[in-house]
């Protein structure tokens, strides 16, 4: 049975029928954001790993499978730009940002923003990170329909408030929630379907003010942060910029705004899923507290990565459940990819979540089995480009090791505080018109830890 028309299917549970046929013009886009795995199955299916398709008002070409998906992630005869594939779609509200950028220009910036996430920076960012993940989850009241994303959702981003920004002593009063909510609106104009800043009620024209909001509020904390650094991304980016010479001012607003974008939905979703996927699996709740309860309150950047367990199940949620399901290019020459022809100009949607669920690739795709990474399985080496959450090639996630540690210190923190569960019929309402999300908040049956764990 495929995923197609598989009951069991968890999370992106199938359409009942597709919505194409019935609607010719939004069809593909109403079709994805009500089912992205069942479209791209059905696609892969009808159509193979190469198709055309039309969403949001321009015709797309659906590279899906790990073999087209590497051809584009490699990128061998540079026939792909990332500037205005994903220019089209998150619009001009990241402009700049270092997954935006191409070939030389971004090689350039890529070299200099490694260095914010050197070892000893991330040692840094590990240390702050600790202490206010544990106090962020202490007022949380356990409850039998305990709201898992907005809670995490507010949780990580008091989070970027302090390791990514160094805190909110600049701010203004009430300022900080203007600043969230002007980050929210930049990522939620991804999908809107008026794409011009001009009219104010959209999702667009609100953008567009949180932009000019995010770039104000960083422009006046910058000779702060350079006067003073801290131990804090900001503070970083400052000093790696001043000291290549390469970044002027501009530019490191522009990549804080996308680097606060980059890592705050994709965190939030990471660290729900895996708390969804806990919930129903007791017994890996159980083997990763265990594990958990070793460390002491504030554990280390090197005691998070010994996490063994959390790490096996943080794999398989992400191949479950990857925040990312489709990376956005452009072909900026004409191009072919297994033998279908791409022209010059031709938006191109690189869709690596069905290749997490082949079972060409994996041994029962819909199964939560975290031992299938395991040293003696490694069923992620079946292809090269079997597992890719993170992407490949040169625009690889910069915040790969930053997302394992924050992803990891949450779960370690709420596995040493509290147990969980959620019904084993129960499936979140995936709303997929930014990046994935549960419509209903996840609830999850909270309870503190029985003493016998914290004893
Ligand atoms: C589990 C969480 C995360 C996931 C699944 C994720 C996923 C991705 C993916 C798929 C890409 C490649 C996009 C493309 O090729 O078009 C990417 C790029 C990027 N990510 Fe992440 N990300 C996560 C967290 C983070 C965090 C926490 C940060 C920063 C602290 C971050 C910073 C970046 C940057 C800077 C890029 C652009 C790299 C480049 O273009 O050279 N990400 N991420």
């Amino acid at each position: 049975m495929s995923i197609i028309d598989d009951p069991r299917e968890r999370v992106y549970r199938p359409g009942p029928a597709p919505l194409r046929s019935r609607l010719p013009v939004l069809g593909g886009t109403l079709e994805y954001v009500h089912s992205p795995l069942a479209t791209m199955a059905r696609r892969y299916r009808d159509h193979g790993p190469v198709s055309e398709l039309s969403f949001l008002g321009a015709t797309w070409t659906a590279l899906i499978g790990p073999d087209a998906c590497q051809i584009a992630l490699q990128n061998a005869d540079k026939a792909f730009a990332n500037g205005p594939g994903w220019g089209y779609l998150v619009g001009p509200f990241f402009d700049r940002g270092l997954m935006l950028l191409d070939f030389t220009e971004h090689h350039h910036y890529r070299h200099i923003m490694q260095e914010a996430f050197t070892r000893p920076r991330l040692e840094g960012y590990a240390r702050r990170l600790a202490p206010l993940v544990e106090k962020g989850i202490s007022d949380w009241t356990p409850d039998r329909a305990f709201e898992i994303y907005p809670a995490l959702k507010a949780h990580t981003l008091d989070l970027a408030t302090e390791v990514f920004m160094g805190g909110a002593e600049y701010a203004r009063p009430g300022e900080i929630e203007q600043v969230n909510q002007a980050f929210v609106d930049c990522v939620q104009a991804a999908n809107g379907y008026v794409r011009s800043t001009a009219l104010p009620f959209t999702k667009w024209g609100r953008a567009a003010r949180g932009r000019r909001l995010l770039e104000e509020f960083l422009r006046r904390h910058l000779p702060a942060r350079r006067a003073n650094p801290g131990d804090d991304l900001f503070s970083a980016l400052c000093q790696v910029a001043d000291a290549s010479g390469g970044i002027d001012d501009d530019d490191i607003i522009n990549q804080m705004i996308f680097l606060l974008m980059a890592a705050h939905d994709t965190t939030t979703s990471t660290v729900t899923s895996m708390v969804y996927e806990l919930g129903r699996d007791l017994e890996w709740q159980e083997r990763c507290r265990r594990q958990c309860l070793e460390l002491g309150p504030s554990p280390t950047l090197a005691e998070v990565e010994g996490l063994s367990d959390l790490d096996l199940v943080m794999k398989e949620t992400l191949r479950l459940h990857p925040p990312v399901p489709v990376l956005a290019r452009r072909a900026v020459k004409d191009t072919e990819v297994l033998g279908v022809k791409i022209p010059e100009g031709r938006l191109v949607s690189v869709m690596p979540l069905l290749s997490h669920h082949m079972p060409e690739y994996w041994t029962q795709p819909e199964i939560f089995d975290p031992e299938r990474f395991s040293a003696d399985r490694r069923e992620d080496k079946s292809h090269r480009y079997a597992w890719e959450p993170f992407g490949g090639g040169v625009h690889k996630c910069l915040g790969m090791i930053f997302a394992n540690l924050e992803s990891k210190l949450v779960l370690s923190a709420l596995l040493r505080h509290f147990e969980w569960s959620v019904p084993l019929d129960y499936a979140p309402p995936m709303k997929n018109d930014s990046l994935p999300y549960p419509g209903d908040g996840l609830p999850v049956s909270l309870r503190p830890l029985a003493p016998a764990h914290v004893g």
